[in-house]
């Protein structure tokens, strides 16, 4: 009996051909016993036909390794190319070489789909580089590189949603739609109804409505009645950015917490998450991580293994600002304390920390949104902020405790002119406040981090930044 991982149970039977059990790829290759009526659907990722032997490499986006196929000669057809879709049956036997554990004596090989190889984009056996490939989104998902990325892409979304709710946390669906700008940088896309009616005036909401920054504030609603909450989803900012480390629709993890008076808890969350996603990633999908360790970044790998094994540093943002005013190189941007930490800033950090990840906390208080907590400490006057910045990326996650004292949050609030449109917030403050806070984490940021991927374009399917929108 044929013995894959998972047994019989991952195995159907095939509709069309009654005697075939359909196999993916990867349960193929890793099937430990032969069997004989066998049929695997994929697309092909090299043919090479000899006298007395036809090979094909078939892939069907389960692994990164695709499955040998042998064949007698007389089953290559002039449509069996590079790229075109097809369906093999036959046997599957122990392989004679060393590299692969199974391989397909092909008995029938039927092209579903044809490719035109003169004019698809992408070419066997070529290693196309990341820029070549972004070319291309609604082909590069063919592309071994690509490929990796997506499967890392679904295991590592798996494994944020384990963690959190390993931990007791309950996870919320903030809405994507929304009337308010959480982060006050005005860098909203507004919604409006493409308009039938010209002289149509009034919003479809009754108010103006855009597309979500951070669904932090509706989870802080949710911290009123749940100690711990999270939520995975996009987010989207009108930054006119053609940066390696923004976009304009992105995914962020954000997480808030009652019942905490302190930024070491938030902490500890954010490093948990980070550590523990990474350990599962690195397990769940070692191919797909390899091959970017191995080809677009080669030092990620040992530097990735001492982040594990090391606690994260902290430090404050003017220990920060003094550290960058005594650096013996020039920034672009001069360092001030009151100003921004730029990234040329931020890759100082962590280079003089020792290529670790540094949480750097309590920010200026005329720096940061209206929700942070007033740390109400003299001349410098603070807010409980932290952002983690890491290797090669910079900031990974931006996080605070919140403002849950009703005169604090009034005063600020009245200053910025917004009392009446954080009314329902405030209200939070009336009704039962606790000490509480959060953060987000960039996804794609941290995948660019684990893999080392410079152009966060390259992780994500559908990239989507300033004069971009393709597909
Ligand atoms: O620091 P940010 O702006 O924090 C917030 O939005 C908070 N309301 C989150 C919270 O406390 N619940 O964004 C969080 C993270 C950043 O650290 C960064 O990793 C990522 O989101 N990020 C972006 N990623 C890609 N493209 C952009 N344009 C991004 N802007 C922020």
């Amino acid at each position: 009996m044929l013995g894959a991982r998972g047994g019989w149970r991952a195995l159907r039977r095939c509709a069309s051909l009654p005697r075939a059990v359909r196999l993916r790829v990867r349960e193929a290759l890793r099937a430990r016993e032969p069997a004989d009526a066998v049929m695997v659907q994929g697309w092909v990722r090299s043919v090479r036909s000899q006298k007395e032997v036809l090979f094909l490499h078939i892939n069907d986006g389960s692994s990164l390794e695709s499955l040998q196929v042998v064949a007698d000669p007389s089953l290559e057809k002039r449509d069996l190319t590079f790229g075109s879709a097809v369906e093999v049956q036959g046997k599957l036997v122990k392989s004679p070489h060393r590299m692969q554990n199974m391989e397909l004596q092909a008995e029938t090989i039927r092209v579903v789909g044809p490719c035109d190889i003169w004019s698809f984009p992408l070419k066997m056996k070529e290693r196309h580089p990341l820029e070549y490939v972004r070319q291309f989104p609604h082909l590069r998902c063919r592309n071994n590189t690509l490929g990796a990325l997506l499967r890392i892409r679904s295991e590592a979304t798996a494994g944020i949603h384990s963690f959190f709710q390993d931990n007791g946390y309950v996870h919320i669906h903030t809405p994507i739609i929304t009337s308010n700008d959480c982060e006050g940088a005005g860098e909203l896309f507004q919604i409006e109804v493409k308009a039938k009616d010209s002289a149509e005036k009034t919003h479809f909401f009754n108010v103006p409505a855009f597309l979500t920054v951070s669904g932090q504030l509706h989870l802080e609603v949710m911290a009123g009645a749940f100690t711990h909450v999270f939520t995975f989803g996009p987010t989207f900012r009108a930054e006119n950015s053609q940066s390696r480390r923004h976009l304009a629709e992105f995914y962020m993890v954000e997480a808030e917490l009652s019942f905490t008076e302190s930024l070491q808890d938030i902490m500890q969350v954010m490093e948990d998450l980070v550590k523990t996603v990474t350990s599962t990633v690195l397990s769940k999908c070692p191919r797909d991580v390899e091959l970017f360790h191995k080809y677009i970044a080669p030092a990620q790998k040992g530097r990735l293994e001492q982040i594990l094994k090391h606690k994260f540093m902290i430090i404050s943002y003017s220990e920060a600002v003094e550290i960058l005013k005594q650096a013996p190189q020039t920034f672009t941007f001069k360092p001030e304390w009151g100003c921004d930490l730029q990234t040329e800033h931020e890759k100082y950090l962590v280079k003089h920390c020792g290529e670790v990840p540094v949480f750097v906390i309590n920010y200026p208080y005329n720096l940061k949104p209206f929700y942070m907590r007033d740390n109400e400490d003299g001349p410098q006057h603070t807010v409980a902020a932290v952002d983690l910045l890491v290797p090669g990326v910079g900031e990974l996650c931006g996080g605070s405790l919140r403002e849950e004292r009703l005169p604090f949050l009034e005063s600020r609030l009245q200053r910025l002119g917004l009392t009446n449109t954080y009314q329902w917030y405030l209200d939070l403050r009336k009704f039962g406040s606790v000490p509480h806070g959060g953060f987000g984490m960039g996804f794609e940021r941290y995948l660019q981090y684990v893999l080392g991927v410079d152009n966060i374009k390259d992780v994500i399917p559908f990239p989507r930044f300033s004069h971009s929108c393709l597909l």
